[in-house]
């Protein structure tokens, strides 16, 4: 049977085993999914192990999608404009493929949620890994302006250097004064229960308040902004699902529906 395998440390609260059993069962798929706890400062070891173990491809979370980035032999365009790879696999010559699918993975949740993103200002919150993945797929998508904001304003800055005119950085205190339809909360601080510090006024005329965290309950940024009139929010299990789902595909050639397994997991997340 086909091995596949998500990577990270740590690993045991990872949904990814769970979606793909359920996407291999909906496409009717002959395969095995794990989750590895690779440590810490040797995460090629465990995949060459996998590998020799019959692994066929996997997929990367915290800390290893820059590893990852590092061992691939090939990198898809989108992986190389994140600077990290989420999504592993084999080509037919044995040769080891690195793709990121977190951007696609969101853009095909704005899209689910009814979001036109060609033409559109985005107001983008944080400068890590999280944002960084997901610049180049929304200005493919049509993005006009997308406005960078960290809390750290150099960050913001050093990744808005890698695209044109269309990325414009700037400090949480200096977010320019204009209407955002789309805000995309893509710092941690949700981890912690918090949310980025901005000023409610950025909240004028956004339509969707996007949350790149999930959980069982809405997250504060989330709430802050149904408290400010924000009329949509929405957390991140349709992206987490939607870049599995598009894994899946690059794996297998198959698309599995989101939406079934989407229903599954509010209720284990409600429980
Ligand atoms: P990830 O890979 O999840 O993006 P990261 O690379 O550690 O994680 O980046 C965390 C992001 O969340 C950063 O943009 C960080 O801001 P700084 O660069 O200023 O540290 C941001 N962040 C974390 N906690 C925050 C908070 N309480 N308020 C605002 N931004 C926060």
């Amino acid at each position: 049977m086909d091995r596949y395998a998500v990577f990270g440390n740590p690993i045991g609260q990872s949904k990814s085993p769970f979606i793909h059993s359920q996407f291999a069962v909906q496409c009717a798929q002959q395969m095995q999914y794990d989750a590895i706890l690779a440590p810490v400062d040797s995460f090629a070891d465990s995949w060459r192990d996998f590998v020799a173990s019959g692994g066929k491809g996997g997929n990367v979370t915290v800390p290893f999608k820059e590893q990852a980035y590092q061992l691939a032999e090939v990198l898809s365009a989108r992986a190389q404009m994140a600077g990290a790879v989420n999504t592993l696999y084999l080509d037919h010559t044995g040769k080891l493929c690195g793709d990121n699918t977190d951007g696609v993975g969101l853009v095909a949740d704005l899209t689910r949620l009814g979001v036109g993103l060609a033409g559109c200002t985005v107001l983008l919150l944080g400068a890590g890994g999280a944002s960084r993945g997901v610049i180049g797929p929304l200005l493919e998508a049509g993005v006009k302006q997308l406005v960078l904001a960290n809390r750290t304003a150099s960050k913001a800055q050093g990744i808005a250097d890698n695209y044109d005119s269309r990325v414009l950085a700037c400090g949480l205190t200096d977010i320019p004064a204009q209407a955002y339809p789309l805000i995309i909360n893509a710092t941690s601080s949700g981890l912690a229960g918090g949310r980025p510090d901005i000023d409610t006024k950025h909240l004028n005329g956004c339509q969707l308040a996007y949350d790149m965290v999930y959980g069982a309950k809405p997250t504060a940024f989330m709430q802050w902004t149904s408290d400010n009139s924000v009329p949509q929010q929405a957390d991140g299990l349709g992206m987490l699902l939607s870049q599995a789902a598009a894994a899946f595909t690059i794996w297998r050639g198959v698309r599995p529906d989101i939406e079934p397994v989407m229903t599954l997991l509010k209720k284990q997340l409600a429980v």
